[in-house]
């Protein structure tokens, strides 16, 4: 074990909760650096599942050391929320989580924008979770934010009552509903009350448990096409969410980071707009009919697709995946055929990568391999030798045309349900 960045390779919720709750056995300390609330991190323990947003997943390990660093934005209230939600279920959060001080905070304000850019956008409507994530680093960016620090100090009410009047203003001239001023600064102090002594400089906390030689876990919310730069623009999340923001969100060095891990599930599927080269309905309305394949904070219906290894190997090269981890497998335990693109078409020539003109990319056609299935159940397997042959025979190919090396397998939700090949 080492510091390790962990990052979605594909369009996020790909099984990266579950793969970090495995790796926290061996890590000291876990950091989330990018995203909000947008996240939605599934963790099974035995029976029980827990759902995080903000807080990162090793929480549900009793020793671990937690911390939502300086990149990621923090809805006071929300926060709150899934602590005490936590708390009801036996977790104990309290010297086990930190947050930065200078992560900036999303406010409601934020939320009604997000809202109101997303019905002013009509049919090109992104399909954001609404939680203001867009909005708030905006405000981040445009150098109006309000950061964590600013919940503690004397003069938060004057700072809020500033923002709160901009952002009205800007509210009513889209036409969308101003928000008001008292029963936020109420809400946030009671938020503040509890998060006050979480507050910490994240980053000199993160430096001494790096010169203490503690293990580090970088939890990556969302994936890598939904990153502000490298994602399928202007269908994507407004943090970089590639392996880079790990470093920026947290303030460890890129030459303390000693490995990255991608996740990928063993087909693709997204959530909200944008373009989804191998989508496809057979996919989908297996995986649904399951009951599998519904959003962990929003509840929707993911669309579903066939593994995209152009997808999987341009994220390899921008994140610099050592290891992947493939998520996933037992969903195709049914199939008798599984495709995997290989590369796209582009108006007969071969394309091998991802292209930022997204109307280049509607015209891609992917073009695939057909693997044979395995019909057999996979979710009780739990070596590499438990595995059918055509499902290793699978996982081999997805990895050589990662190109990447194949760390785990996950056949399942829970803890055990995972292969180390
Ligand atoms: P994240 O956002 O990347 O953490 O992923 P989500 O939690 O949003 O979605 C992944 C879903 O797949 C969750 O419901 C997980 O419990 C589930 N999951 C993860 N790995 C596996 C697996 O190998 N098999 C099955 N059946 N479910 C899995
Ligand atoms: P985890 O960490 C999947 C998607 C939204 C929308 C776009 C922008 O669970 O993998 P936003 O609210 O961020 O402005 O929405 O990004 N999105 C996610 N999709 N998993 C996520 O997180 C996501 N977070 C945001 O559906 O298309
Ligand atoms: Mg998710």
């Amino acid at each position: 074990m080492a510091n390790i960045i962990l990052v979605g390779a594909q369009w996020g919720d790909e099984g990266k909760g579950k793969v970090i709750d495995v790796l926290t056995e061996r890590a000291d300390v876990v950091v989330r650096t990018q995203g909000g609330s947008n996240a939605g991190h599934t963790v099974f323990v035995g029976p029980q599942k827990y759902v995080l947003h903000l807080i990162p997943s090793g929480i549900l390990r009793g020793k671990t050391q937690c911390v939502i660093g300086n990149g990621v934005v923090v809805d006071p209230v929300a926060l709150v929320r899934e602590i005490q939600d936590l708390e009801r279920l036996g977790v104990r959060v309290n010297g086990n989580l930190r947050i930065s001080e200078k992560a900036h905070m999303v406010l409601p304000y934020h939320r009604e924008l997000d809202a109101c850019a997303e019905k002013l956008k009509g049919k090109q409507s992104i399909g954001t979770t609404r939680r203001g994530i867009g909005p708030a680093y905006a405000d981040k960016i445009s150098r109006t934010g309000l950061r964590m620090l600013d919940l503690l100090r004397r003069d938060w009410p004057l700072r809020l009552r500033e923002q709160v009047r901009a952002s009205n203003r800007l509210l009513r001239a889209l036409g969308g509903k101003p928000v008001s001023l008292a029963p936020i600064e109420a809400e946030y102090r009671r938020a503040a009350r509890r998060l006050r002594p979480l507050i910490v400089d994240t980053v000199q906390l993160l430096h001494d448990a790096l010169d203490e030689g503690k293990q580090m876990l970088f939890e990556g919310a969302q994936g890598s096409y939904l990153d502000i730069d490298h994602g399928t623009y202007p269908y994507v999340t407004s943090s970089n969410t590639t392996a880079g923001g790990a470093c920026t969100g947290s303030g460890v060095p890129p030459n303390r980071i000693d490995k990255v891990i991608g996740v990928m599930k063993a087909y693709t599927t997204r959530v909200g707009g944008g373009p989804l080269p191998t989508e496809d309905a057979t996919i989908a309305d297996l995986l649904h009919g399951m009951g599998r394949e519904f959003g962990a904070t929003t509840g929707r219906a993911r669309r579903c697709g066939w593994f995209d290894a152009v997808v999987t190997r341009q994220a390899a090269r921008i994140n610099g995946i050592d290891e992947i981890a493939v998520t996933n497998l037992d969903g195709l335990d049914t199939l008798s055929e599984i495709k995997v693109c290989t590369h796209y078409a582009l108006a007969g020539r071969r394309l091998d990568r991802v292209p930022a003109d997204l109307d280049q990319l509607a015209a891609c056609k992917p073009v695939y391999r057909v693997f044979p299935g395995w019909s057999k159940d996979t979710s009780t397997a739990r070596r590499w030798n438990d595995l059918p042959r055509n499902a290793r025979a699978y996982l081999k190919a997805l990895a050589q045309l990662s190109g990447a090396h194949l760390a785990m397998v996950s056949v399942g939700p829970a803890r055990d349900q995972t292969i180390l090949p």
